[in-house]
């Protein structure tokens, strides 16, 4: 499918917006309800919209949540996924810390073979200050887990904020040296009524800076598809990748592929910007396919070819949390 004159083959499904985790970047500062269970798109809801959106051109799907592995029967639901010939790659975003060693092994079985891990420090003690959960072994172990039993490639997602885990840029990079991970560190986005100040945001120009001080030179890597918006690079003689995600500090939305489902079964074309488009209603009263299809065409006509986050724009805009929209 086409939106202006990008060719989006990319959609992103938050299958629910609880988490396990109350990450101080991601979640609201002030106490947020959970959206009723009758108003999350069902997986048999999910499953049918995505299959009119590979019939549009989709043919990746990432997963996220919130935390996708809350979700009861999360395995029986990608299983489904895997079944449509019409996506080549399935991908999952994932905090960890419920990811045992059979749950990896489940989802290499059904073919998935690609993890985003969220981990922002290697300190357990920040871990529970960022997270609000004490469960640093356990996602280690879940990465650890994930790259013995064969994913690949294991990316880790790294929000850098000052004054909380900006000091342990080099030692986080530092595992590429060690491991064949893919780290993204990826600039905070101010959401709005959040734990953080936009004065905590650490741009990729200070990050990389940070980087070849403390670790030598970063070399670029060529830009691949399904790299999506990271900007890669490697270590001398490192088996891993360094990868910056920049939606402050270089606008990328031009070549922006995907398209979001939330988790109440909203169309939502772009991260950063509110405009959502009501999918679900519409399939519960019986739309037809074709009726269907037009409204995730119209949902496209709305994608963005900038954002305004970081210029001079109030930081209550977006008022949607992460944990909501599935990052
Ligand atoms: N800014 C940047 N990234 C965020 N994420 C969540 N909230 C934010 C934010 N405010 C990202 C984290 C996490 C993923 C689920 O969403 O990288 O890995
Ligand atoms: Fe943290 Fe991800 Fe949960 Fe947000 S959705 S609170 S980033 S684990």
């Amino acid at each position: 499918m086409i939106a202006g004159t990008r060719s989006i083959n990319y959609l992103r499904i938050s299958v629910t917006d609880r988490c396990n985790f109350r990450c101080r970047y991601c979640m609201p500062a002030s106490p947020f309800a959970v959206i009723p269970h009758h108003e999350i798109a069902r997986y048999e809801e999910i499953l049918k919209i995505t299959r009119l959106a590979c019939e549009m051109g989709i043919t990746k799907v990432r997963v996220t949540g919130g935390e996708p592995f809350v979700r009861k029967d999360i395995l029986s639901f990608l299983e489904q996924l895997c079944r449509m010939d019409a996506l080549s790659d399935i991908s999952i975003t994932t905090n960890g810390a419920l990811l045992t060693r059979d749950k990896i092994q489940h989802l290499l079985d059904l073919g998935i073979k690609r993890l985003n891990f969220s981990l922002d420090t290697l300190d357990p003690e920040k871990f529970a200050f960022i997270t609000g959960r004490d469960r640093f072994d356990r996602v280690w172990d879940a990465i650890m887990t994930a790259h013995d039993l064969g994913m690949t490639p294991v990316k880790i997602n790294t929000v850098v904020l000052r004054g909380i885990n900006d000091n342990e840029i080099a030692a986080i990079a530092a595992l590429t040296r060690r491991f064949p991970f893919h780290i993204r560190f990826i600039e905070y986005m101010p959401m709005g009524d959040s734990h953080m100040e936009k004065q905590q945001q650490v741009l990729t120009s200070e990050i990389i800076q940070i980087l070849e001080t403390a670790l030598g030179p970063l070399f670029p890597m060529p830009h691949e598809a399904g790299d999506g918006p990271a900007k890669k690079f490697e270590f001398k003689d490192a088996p891993g990748v360094v990868g910056f995600i920049t939606p402050i500090s270089s606008h990328f939305c031009s070549e922006c592929n995907r398209l979001r489902l939330t988790s109440r079964g909203f169309l939502r074309p772009c991260l950063l910007n509110d405009y959502e488009k009501d999918i679900l209603t519409p399939l519960r009263n019986g739309a037809t396919d074709d009726r269907l299809k037009e409204i995730i065409h119209t949902a496209l006509q709305h994608k963005p070819l900038f954002h305004t986050l970081g210029k001079n724009r109030p930081v209550d805009i977006p008022v949607s949390h992460m944990t909501s929209i599935g990052g």
